[in-house]
């Protein structure tokens, strides 16, 4: 019998690894994974030429820009979004290449995200939506998206996380170290101000420094010092007369000057006006210009592009130092080599059943029950045997729609179909379409999978009525649906109230039974001016592929509901600050006149009653909170103070409940709004279970931001630590000062 010799084999391992050694130490620089990453980029910056540094900073197609090929230098290649991976489109035009393989899973939009209050699901929102970019090729992710929610009207807040800079900064960090861990970038949009669509490419923000500091910087802030993001996308707007794709204050002085972001800012699509300003304003790379070149179809038209020949001819004169150039390359080099020349990446996964599951337990996380009189939620199932679904945002296709972030998913299991898999075989399961949306333009190429309706409304709302009153239950299910207008990129809605005269089917519903839930699907407040006529409400936001699985699960009482309102809900406009003050929508100026008072900042200050409060969100099981307690009286400023509070779960069913600890200055030499956000825990605990829930905080708590020292402030004094359930639901106090 043949034994091998050890010996033997451990000479050839040593043979092998020598050569491999000796390869290694052969590798040029650039190449050599071992050496440290600003050394490689200065050897390739240094083997470019200047065409090929100037092909690096601009476009090559819709999504990708050029690498070096000489060097083997790969492309850089984009995707949307921030919900899922975008179909392929063709080079030079936005519609699907028709591929047949790049059906993505489409996870809930970001808004159910920021309404978990859950850090870990953001981490496994980040980890999966990354495993689908890596394995896409992509490198670079074009999300997540962080712009304050500012009115409810912006068609955009469905892809951000809600009105709170605090909560979205704790949030944004764990989903973009998650796609990061894929070596996929994260490119956190959009910097900054752009929250509104209407005249989005035109409009100039004015904005005071404190609030800039306090409201719209501190999530992009934290996606940069604490979540480390490779890439950050300016926005369309202007700020202080400067387009923010090429502006000096938010790209230069605030981001790499303040924050020392070492990432690639890459422009929005379009975004780019000025070759001089994208040039020495911080800008790295021009995305989606619409040059004369590409609307008339020439086939390089993205030489055209600001960046591109003016920026080359620029440097050749020596109008333009080549330092320039070589500073954005620096830092799309370090880009490449962070993502796909990073060999140790892992490959990620596509459209798999573990990310499909991974988007339904986001989802189920961040539904929020809004009312629930009289426990009409969970429906009963011994007793409901019929039960009745109306409103075309059960069956309406939510994937598709909305603007960039539009998917093709593999599959979406709508509100009716999500209701009948759980409950078909328990109860009969009847259907009535009750109104209709119009019909929205086919995007992308993409089926919006709408089903046509020759039925007048009056029918439509016959039928509904008379399906509604033979049931047990009635589960109707509206809301908006990202057509123009109505959640969607590039518009804004017109008012905070329901299309499709929903609010009087609702009203006459209610009429006929009185066992209903109403199902808003939306990224937006609305206006409910039946509130008080229904008896449970639940706000369903854009769900994903498992939208119907998460809705019917939490309906029927498979998940206890914890979600919290990531932004107030008010009972009109004129609650809102941006509009009581008659800023918005402008004409080309938009002041931000509301200052720091945004979301219920505003509502507090104005003593304004919210139709459904900021961290507000029932559960099918109650939580009592026990005495809140501060391990000390007094705190420094070198100091930490932590608070401790049992909560406590008195209800029959486990159930999770979002801790939320807000602070009030009592005191203060400046205007400050009565309490703001700064901390919270989501806690699980089974019925009868008691637990403490800390917090410590130190003084960047209980500071502002004083613009005249361009610093934070804690001024010594009292201030009040308040431990609720929501925004206006505080149910714990305890004061503390800072010495
Ligand atoms: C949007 C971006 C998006 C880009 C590429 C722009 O219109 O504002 O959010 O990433 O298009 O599709």
């Amino acid at each position: 019998m043949f034994k091998p010799i050890k010996p033997f084999f451990t000479l050839l391992l040593m043979v092998s690894l020598a050569a491999n050694v000796s390869a290694q130490g052969s590798l040029p620089v650039y190449l050599n994974e071992a050496k440290p990453i600003e050394q490689r980029i200065e050897d390739a910056l240094s083997r470019m030429t200047l065409e090929e540094k100037v092909a690096m900073v601009h476009a090559q197609s819709k999504f990708s820009s050029a690498g070096v090929p000489r060097l083997g230098i790969p492309e850089n290649w984009m995707t949307d979004g921030p919900h899922g991976i975008r179909a392929e489109v063709f080079w030079d035009e936005w519609d699907q290449a028709g591929w047949t393989n790049d059906s993505c899973i489409a996870f809930p939009a970001l808004t159910c995200l920021a309404a978990s209050w859950n850090k870990d699901m953001s981490a496994l929102y980040g980890k999966v939506i990354g495993e689908e970019a890596r394995y896409r090729n992509k490198n670079v992710l074009l999300g997540p998206g962080v712009n304050i929610y500012r009115t409810p009207l912006n068609g955009r807040n469905f892809e951000y996380m809600g009105e709170d800079p605090f909560l979205a900064s704790k949030m944004v960090v764990p989903y973009i170290q998650g796609v990061q861990s894929n070596g996929v970038a994260a490119c956190v949009k959009h910097f900054a101000l752009n929250n509104q669509e209407i005249d989005r490419h035109t409009v100039n923000v004015t904005v005071d420094d404190r609030t800039l500091y306090e409201i719209y910087l501190p999530a992009f802030k934290a996606a940069v010092q604490e979540g480390h993001a490779w890439a950050i996308m300016g926005a369309y707007n202007k700020y202080k007369g400067q387009w923010a794709c090429q502006n000096q204050f938010l790209l230069n002085d605030i981001l790499r000057g303040e924050w020392n972001f070492d990432g690639v800012v890459v422009s929005d699509w379009g975004g780019v006006n000025d070759t001089k300003q994208a040039i020495y304003h911080g800008l790295d790379m021009e995305f989606g210009s619409w040059t004369d070149g590409l609307s008339k179809g020439a086939s390089n038209a993205y030489d055209n592009y600001y960046l591109a020949n003016p920026f080359l001819q620029l440097l050749k004169s020596g109008e333009v130092k080549e330092e320039e150039v070589n500073k954005k390359v620096r830092n799309i080099l370090r880009l490449v080599f962070r993502t796909n020349m990073n060999t140790k990446r892992p490959y990620g996964s596509f459209g798999t059943e573990e990310h499909a599951l991974a988007g339904r337990k986001i989802a189920q996380e961040g539904i929020v029950l809004l009312k629930n009189n009289d426990n009409t939620l969970p429906i009963n199932l011994s007793r409901a045997k019929k039960i009745a679904v109306i409103g075309e945002n059960a069956i309406k296709v939510m994937t598709v729609g909305g603007g960039s972030s539009s998917l093709k998913a593999k599959y979406e299991i709508s509100p009716l179909d999500g209701i009948k898999n759980r409950i078909g075989k328990e109860a009969e399961v009847v259907f009535a379409r009750g109104y209709v949306g119009e019909k929205p333009k086919a995007q992308d190429g993409l089926k919006t999978g709408d089903v046509e309706e020759k039925r007048s409304p009056e029918e439509l709302t016959r039928e509904a009525l008379e399906v509604a009153r033979t049931a047990d239950f009635v589960v109707f299910v509206g809301g908006l649906n990202k057509n123009n207008g109505q959640d969607s990129e590039g518009n804004d809605r017109k008012s905070l109230g329901l299309p499709y005269n929903q609010d009087k089917l609702i009203s006459a519903l209610t009429k006929v039974n009185k066992n209903l839930a109403v199902v808003m699907i939306s990224g937006n407040a609305v206006a409910m001016p039946w509130v008080n006529e229904v008896p449970s409400i639940v706000q369903g936001w854009y769900l994903g592929t498992e939208a119907g699985s998460a809705l019917a699960s939490v309906l029927v009482g498979d998940v206890n509901p914890s979600g919290k309102l990531p932004f107030t809900f008010p009972v009109k406009l004129d609650d809102n600050g941006a509009h009581k003050l008659g800023v918005y929508p402008g004409k080309g100026e938009q002041t931000y006149n509301e200052g720091i008072f945004v979301g219920y900042r505003w509502a507090d200050k104005e003593n304004i009653k919210p139709l459904f409060s900021f961290g507000h969100g029932l559960s099918y099981t109650s939580f009592e909170y026990g005495k809140v307690t501060a391990d000390q009286k007094d705190m420094t400023a070198d100091d930490n103070i932590t608070f401790s509070v049992t909560v406590k779960n008195t209800g029959k069913r486990e159930g999770q409940e979002v801790v939320q600890l807000y602070i009030n200055d009592v005191k203060s030499s400046v205007p400050r709004p009565v309490k703001e956000l700064k901390a919270f825990e989501k806690v699980s605990l089974k019925a009868g279970e008691t637990k403490t829930v800390k917090f410590t905080i130190d003084k960047t708590a209980l500071s502002f931001f004083d613009a005249a020292k361009h610093d934070w402030v804690a001024e010594a004094g009292d201030f009040k630590a308040l431990i609720g359930a929501s925004s206006t639901d505080i149910r714990q106090s305890v004061g503390f000062r800072l010495k």
